[in-house]
């Protein structure tokens, strides 16, 4: 029988991720949230899995160090690997948004400076709509930028809003929705087809319960 490697986004992506293989059968007794070890067998000794940075799933999955990964769709949506998404597993769900001070008018008429974590994002998005900008790509507490007067606006991801609220700003403009997808190598899915679609069923009639939202 074919065995599988599956990599998780550390964090919350990977604890919820875990609970829902354990619903499916497959176990990681050895697996607890404040552990510093990387790599976990399950129970029945078919299933790998590694734990990696969540913006560094798409190429363990593309290169095949992975077959199968778990990642946010905003890492997705920023990588652009070239892998299979195969599934929506509902959770994480939060928004990708253009966010600025209270009225702020996005304008065509002249540069508009962006900060995020998520340059391609923004940089596609403001391309598709025409206006022309600047992206600066900043790692983390993007929501200083508009607010010290880096930039005009933000692309960043909105979850409960609390953020922008404690900080004077709002959506100006949604972008995508965001929720942990299940990616899967393009290779692996025809080698090790019988495993990898039996995976994405079990996990498909899982989400469909909406037990992990
Ligand atoms: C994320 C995101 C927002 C915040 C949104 O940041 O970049 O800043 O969460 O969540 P909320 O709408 O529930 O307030 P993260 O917590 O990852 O911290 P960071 O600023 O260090 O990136």
């Amino acid at each position: 029988m074919d065995k599988v490697k599956i990599a998780l986004a550390k964090g919350r992506t990977a604890d919820i991720a875990i609970e829902m293989l354990a619903q499916v059968g497959i176990v990681f007794r050895d697996y607890s949230k404040n552990s510093r070890k990387l790599v976990f067998k399950d129970t029945s000794g078919q299933v790998e899995m590694i734990l990696v940075k969540s913006g560094d799933v798409p190429i363990y999955v593309e290169k095949g160090a992975a077959d199968v990964g778990v990642v946010g769709k905003d890492v997705l949506l920023e990588e652009e690997a070239d892998i299979f998404e195969v599934l929506n597993l509902k959770f994480g769900q939060c928004r990708m948004c253009v966010c600025g001070k209270k009225d702020y008018e996005l304008s065509f008429n002249r540069k508009l400076i962006v900060a995020s974590k998520y340059p391609n994002i923004a940089k596609n998005y403001f391309d598709g709509k025409g206006i022309h900008c600047e992206i600066i790509k900043l790692n983390g507490s993007v929501e200083l930028a508009p607010i010290i007067g880096l930039a005009d606006v933000i692309v960043d991801i909105v979850e409960s809003g609390k953020t922008l609220k404690e900080n004077h700003l709002e959506v100006l403009k949604d972008i995508y929705d965001i929720s942990a997808r299940l990616v899967v190598n393009k290779v692996s899915l025809k080698t090790k087809s019988e495993i990898i679609k039996s995976l994405i069923s079990r996990l498909e009639e899982l989400t469909l319960k909406g037990e992990f939202q």
